[in-house]
């Protein structure tokens, strides 16, 4: 099936998914099969990004988040971490316009101070840049560790508390959710994990106890929003219980 058959498959069959959460997975071993150094293989997921990002905006999607570097990849060799640095900084040279046009609002989720020159600065104006739109969401996690971002909600909330801002018993599910990095984003409804790898890998831990999950086996530069729409329908064929008998 074509893109845009798959598209309409996808529009008949009703529920599309609001948050679409992907780890995109298999750059290394794209460009290994090809006896190219990594960093090419991170240069061609550039693409898919911008095939999921379309593809997004064409099914209605409203949060598209996508882990593109965890706070543990800060171990990966320095000659990987600044391509993927510089990747990052070209991305948004070359996509910030189009997504502005195309009503998008870029986010970057994690422990971004300890991104540095261009790479902070590129950020810092795509975020600005598009902070008034709000066809799509896109949630970009960069240095961004699920259990770091939880043992910061943590902190702030035993700061409310000793500050006498938040009593002990106000301490609930909706006070730890406000102190996320995704505050005001809905729980992602499908999470896709590419390359075939089985596992979450510290991202969103909170945020998908209800998730719907589906690893698919292509590596994320061969990843495009054919790939995409036959997520959404396998999703639409889910039953969602959570935690109750089906009606
Ligand atoms: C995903 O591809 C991109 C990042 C984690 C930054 P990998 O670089 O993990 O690719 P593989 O898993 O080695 O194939
Ligand atoms: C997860 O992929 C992180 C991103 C996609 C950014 P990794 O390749 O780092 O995960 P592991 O090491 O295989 O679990
Ligand atoms: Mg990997």
């Amino acid at each position: 099936m074509t893109p845009s058959e798959l598209l309409d498959q996808v529009r008949l069959h009703g529920a599309i998914p609001r948050h679409v959460a992907i780890i995109m997975d298999g750059n290394g071993r794209w460009a290994r099969e090809r006896m190219l150094p990594r960093p090419l293989g991170h240069r061609s997921g550039m693409k898919s990004v911008r095939e999921v990002v379309e593809g997004a905006l064409q099914a209605g999607v409203e949060f598209l988040s996508l882990f593109a570097f965890s706070q543990e990849n800060w171990q990966r060799p320095s000659v990987e971490i600044n391509a993927l640095m510089s990747l990052l900084e070209e991305y948004i040279q070359r996509e910030a316009d189009e997504l502005e046009a195309q009503g998008v609002r870029v986010r970057v989720l994690g422990d971004i101070d300890r991104l540095q020159g261009a790479a902070r600065a590129a950020v810092d104006r795509v975020v600005a840049q598009t902070a008034g739109n709000r066809k799509l969401t896109l949630n970009l996690f960069i240095s961004y560790g699920s259990r770091a971002e939880l043992a910061r909600a943590a902190r702030l909330i035993a700061e409310d508390v000793a500050a006498g801002r938040l009593r002990p018993d106000e301490v609930d599910e909706a006070a730890f959710a406000q102190r996320l990095y995704t505050a005001d984003c809905p729980d992602p409804d499908l999470l896709i994990r590419t390359s075939g790898e089985q596992r979450i890998s510290n991202f969103l831990l909170w945020q998908l106890a209800y998730t719907e999950l589906f690893i698919s086996p292509v590596l994320w530069p061969d990843f495009g929003r054919s790939n995409l729409f036959e997520a959404i329908r396998d999703y639409q064929n889910r039953e969602r219980r959570f935690g109750r008998v089906a009606v």
